[in-house]
C-alpha cells in the first residue's frame, strides 16, 4: 500500500511539475520567470540581449529556413547555416545524375558560383506582441463555438492589417494555451536565398534512416547558404545585382567545445507539442493511430527501399520523398515506445483523478474530463478515415498528382476561358516538377499494396462507391484493377499529359475527369467529403474548446507551476545541459562522439555508411589541423534541451550566446517529449560546430567560408 502511494505520488509530481530542462519559451516573456533560471543555471547574458525590438539581438540573427526549419546567421555577408536534411531539397533539386550533387557534395568556390533556389525563401523576425485582448475583444461566453471563432479570426485580421499597413512585413496572430493567450509575430521574408555548400550526403547524411533519431550519432548535418538583398539591403526577387545581405546580427562561433554539464541554449522553431492531452488523447495516438500510419508507411518505404537499392536514377528521384516518409514513421514507433516506457497513460490518469477531485465542486470544471473522453470515443473511426485519407489514398502519387486538378476541372464548367487557360499553364509547370521525380514503377507497387490497406483499415461505413465496382468488376482482384487503370490513366503519361494541358480547351475536359485515376480519387474524396472531414473536425473543435477551459483549469489548479505553451512554429527558447544518458540497464551513453566513430560505421557496402575516399584519407593523416581534439575531432553531442521538429537548424549556443553547433535530431529513447518530457531520457543532438569547420575548411577547401566567420578561441 505504501509502495503504491509513493508510486502515486511520484507519478503525480512527474506529470504536474516541471523540470528545470522542460519548456519552450516565448522570447518576449522570457523576463517573467525564465531568464532568472537561466542566469541560475549558468546563462551569462540578459533577456534583452536574446529579444530586443530597440537594438540587435541574438532573434535578429535566426531565420526561418523554408517552410519547416531554422537558420543561423553567422557572417555580415548574410551567410546562414542550417541542416543538410534542410537544405535537401534544394540540394537534390540541382543534382543530377551527371552533377550529384547528393553524392558528391557541392561547394561554391566564389560569390558567383552560388546556387539561385526559386521557392526558397528565409524569414526573419521582427517583434512579438501580446495581443490577447484585441483578439478576444467581442468574444463572449453566450456564443457559440463557431461564432466565437469567426469572431476571433476577424478580429486578428484587423489586427495584422493594421500592425503591417505601410510596411513589406508580414503578420500572424497565433493562439497560445489554447485560445487563452494571443500573440502577434511580424515577419521580414527575403526571397532571394542561394546554396553556397553541402557536405556529400555521405557526411550530411551520414547514416541515414538508420542512424536517424539515434544516439550515438554520427551525422554532419549542415548545408550553407546565403541571403541576397537589393542594393538597399532590402528583400527583393532574385536577380543577378543582389547583393549579400547585411544583417542586423550574426553569431560569433566558438571553438572551445563542450564539457558534460555545460549549460547550453537553442533558439528556433519548434513546431507542435502536445504536452497537455488527455489520458484518452494518448491512448488514441499510441494504440491506435500511430500504429496504422506505421504499417502504411512500412510499405511504402518497403517498395521504395528495394527499387532505390538496386537503381540509381529512382535512388535520386525519391531520396527525400524517402527521407520526409522514413523520418515521421521512424519517430512514431519512437512515441510508441516511449510513452509505454513512462507508462503516460497511467500516469495521465492518475493526475485526471487528483484533476476531477479537485474540479468536484467547480462546475465549469468538473465534467470536462468526462466530455474529453466521450470525444475521443466519438473521433476514433473518423480519425482512422482522416489518417487513411492522408497516408493511404494521398500516400499512392499519381493519386495525390490527380488531386491537383480539382480546380482546372472546375473551371473549366465556367464560361471564362481564360481562367481555365492559366491554370492549365500552371499545372504544366506542376508537371514538369511531378515527373521529374517520378518512377512508375514504385508507384504502381505502392499503388498495388496501399489499395486493399485502404479497405482493410477503415469502416465499411468509409468506403468509396467504386468499391463495388472493384468487387464486380475485377473480381475484388486489386492488382487487375490496379494494372488496368495505370495502362488507361493519364495523370502519369508525361508526353501525353503536357500535351493536353498545352493545348488545353474547356471542351476537352472529359479527358481528365473521367480519367479512372480522377475517377477514383473523386470517388474517395465523397467519401472524405461527406463521411469523414466534417465530423473529424467538428470533434476536433469540441475538443479544442475543452482544451480551452482545461488548460485554464490546469494553471488555477497549479498556480506554483511555470506552464509553456505548446509549440506552434513560432519563435521558441529552450536551454538545458550538456548530458549523456543511461538508454538502458548497464550501458551509458557518453555526452559527445567523435570522427573515430565515423569510421567505425565506414562500409562501402552501404551507401548511407560509404564516406567519401578524402574523408579516409584525412582520418588516416590525422590533418585535422586546429579542429583536433585528443586526436579526434568532435563530432556530435546531446543536451536536455527540449526541442522539436522545425528545430532543425537551430543554433545551440553557449552561455554567451556564442555558436556551438546546429540541433538536427532528438535521441531516440526520448522522442515522446513531444507529449511527455522525460528527464532522464530526452536529449536534443546537435553537430558539434567544429565539425562544421572542419568539413568546410579542410574536407571541401573552402576556408574562404570559414574566415567570413568571427571565431571565438
Ligand atoms: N530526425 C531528424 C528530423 O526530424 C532528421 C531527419 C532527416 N534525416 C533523415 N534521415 N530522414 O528532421
Ligand atoms: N530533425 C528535426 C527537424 O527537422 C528536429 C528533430 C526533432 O524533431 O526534435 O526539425
Amino acid at each position: 500500500m505504501k509502495k503504491l502511494l509513493l508510486y502515486v505520488i511520484c507519478s503525480l509530481i512527474s506529470v504536474s511539475q516541471l523540470f528545470a530542462d522542460e519548456g519552450m519559451w516565448i522570447p518576449l516573456l522570457l523576463k517573467n520567470h525564465t531568464i532568472a533560471d537561466m542566469q541560475k543555471n549558468g546563462f551569462k547574458l540578459t533577456a534583452d540581449d536574446i529579444y530586443n525590438i530597440n537594438q540587435a539581438s541574438t532573434k535578429d540573427a535566426i531565420v526561418i529556413f523554408g517552410r519547416g526549419c531554422t537558420g543561423e546567421l553567422v557572417s555580415d555577408q548574410g551567410l546562414l547555416l542550417t541542416n543538410h536534411h534542410c537544405g535537401y531539397g534544394q540540394i537534390q533539386r540541382h543534382s543530377s545524375i551527371e552533377k550529384d550533387y547528393l553524392t558528391n557534395g557541392f561547394w561554391a568556390m566564389s560569390k558567383a558560383e552560388e546556387l539561385p533556389n526559386p521557392g526558397l525563401s528565409v524569414t526573419f523576425l521582427v517583434r512579438i506582441e501580446d495581443v490577447t485582448k484585441q483578439a478576444l475583444e467581442g468574444v463572449s461566453s453566450s456564443m457559440s463555438q463557431t461564432e466565437k471563432y469567426k469572431k476571433i479570426a476577424d478580429n486578428n485580421r484587423e489586427i495584422e492589417s493594421k500592425a503591417i499597413a505601410g510596411t513589406n512585413h508580414t503578420a500572424s496572430v497565433r493562439s497560445f494555451y489554447y485560445g487563452n493567450e494571443y500573440y502577434m509575430f511580424v515577419y521580414e521574408e527575403f526571397k532571394d536565398v542561394r546554396l553556397v555548400g553541402a557536405p556529400p550526403s555521405s557526411i550530411g547524411k551520414f547514416g541515414g534512416d538508420t542512424d536517424n533519431w539515434m544516439w550515438p550519432r554520427h551525422t554532419g548535418d549542415f548545408s550553407v547558404f546565403r541571403i541576397y538583398a537589393n542594393k538597399e539591403n532590402q528583400p527583393a526577387d532574385y536577380s543577378p545585382d543582389n547583393v549579400p545581405y547585411k544583417p542586423k546580427k550574426f553569431l560569433n562561433v566558438s571553438m572551445k567545445g563542450v564539457n558534460e554539464g555545460d549549460f547550453t541554449w537553442v533558439i528556433g522553431y519548434p513546431g507542435g507539442t502536445e504536452q497537455y492531452l488527455t489520458s484518452d488523447a494518448i491512448k488514441l495516438v499510441s494504440e491506435v493511430r500511430n500504429p496504422h500510419k506505421i504499417k502504411l508507411r512500412d510499405k511504402r518505404l518497403e517498395v521504395m527501399n528495394a527499387y532505390a537499392n538496386v537503381n540509381d536514377t529512382i535512388r535520386i528521384k525519391y531520396a527525400s520523398k524517402n527521407a520526409g516518409v522514413s523520418n515521421s514513421w521512424k519517430r512514431w514507433i519512437g512515441e510508441i515506445n516511449g510513452l509505454k516506457r513512462l507508462d503516460a497513460v497511467n500516469k495521465k490518469i492518475a493526475f485526471e483523478n487528483e484533476f476531477t477531485n479537485w474540479a468536484a465542486n467547480k462546475p465549469n470544471y468538473n465534467g470536462l474530463l468526462k466530455e474529453f473522453n466521450k470525444n475521443y470515443t466519438d473521433i476514433e473511426s473518423y480519425a482512422l478515415a482522416y489518417d487513411y485519407w492522408r497516408e493511404a489514398v494521398y500516400g499512392i502519387e499519381v493519386i495525390a498528382y490527380a488531386s491537383g486538378f480539382e480546380k482546372l476541372i472546375e473551371i473549366s464548367k465556367g464560361t471564362d476561358s481564360s481562367l481555365a487557360l492559366a491554370e492549365s499553364t500552371r499545372l504544366l509547370k506542376v508537371s514538369s516538377n511531378f515527373f521529374k521525380d517520378y518512377d512508375l514503377r514504385v508507384d504502381k507497387d505502392i499503388f498495388k499494396a496501399l489499395l486493399p490497406m485502404y479497405f482493410a483499415g477503415v469502416n465499411e461505413e468509409f468506403y468509396p462507391s467504386i468499391y463495388s465496382k472493384i468487387q464486380s468488376k475485377y473480381n475484388g482482384d486489386f492488382d487487375k484493377y490496379v494494372e488496368q487503370v495505370f495502362e488507361e490513366t493519364i495523370f502519369n503519361k508525361p508526353e501525353k499529359l503536357e500535351k493536353l494541358l498545352s493545348n488545353y480547351s474547356a471542351n476537352r475536359v472529359g479527358e481528365l475527369k473521367n480519367d479512372p485515376i480522377y475517377v477514383l480519387y473523386n470517388s474517395f474524396l465523397d467519401v472524405y467529403k461527406d463521411k469523414v472531414s466534417e465530423k473529424y473536425f467538428a470533434i476536433s473543435a469540441k475538443n479544442d474548446s475543452l482544451y480551452n477551459i482545461y488548460m485554464n483549469a490546469l494553471r488555477e489548479m497549479q498556480p506554483q507551476k511555470k506552464f509553456y505553451p505548446d509549440a506552434n512554429f513560432t519563435m521558441r527558447v529552450a536551454y538545458g545541459k550538456v548530458k549523456g544518458y543511461y538508454p538502458k540497464d548497464g550501458v551509458k551513453y557518453l555526452h559527445y562522439t567523435t570522427l573515430d566513430g565515423v569510421i567505425e560505421k565506414d562500409n562501402p557496402a552501404i551507401y548511407d555508411y560509404d564516406i567519401p575516399n578524402r574523408l579516409r584519407e584525412i582520418y588516416k593523416q590525422k590533418d585535422y589541423g586546429v579542429y583536433a581534439k585528443d586526436g579526434s575531432v568532435p563530432l556530435c553531442f546531446i543536451a536536455t534541451n527540449h526541442t522539436t521538429g522545425g528545430n532543425s537548424g537551430s543554433p545551440v549556443l553557449d552561455a554567451y550566446g556564442n555558436l556551438i553547433g546546429l540541433n538536427f535530431d532528438r535521441a531516440w529513447e526520448g522522442i515522446a517529449s513531444d507529449m511527455m518530457y522525460d528527464p532522464d531520457f530526452s536529449r536534443n543532438v546537435t553537430l558539434d560546430i567544429r565539425y562544421v569547420l572542419f568539413i568546410i575548411d579542410k574536407y571541401a577547401g573552402a576556408k574562404h567560408l570559414v574566415d567570413e566567420m568571427v571565431i571565438v578561441k
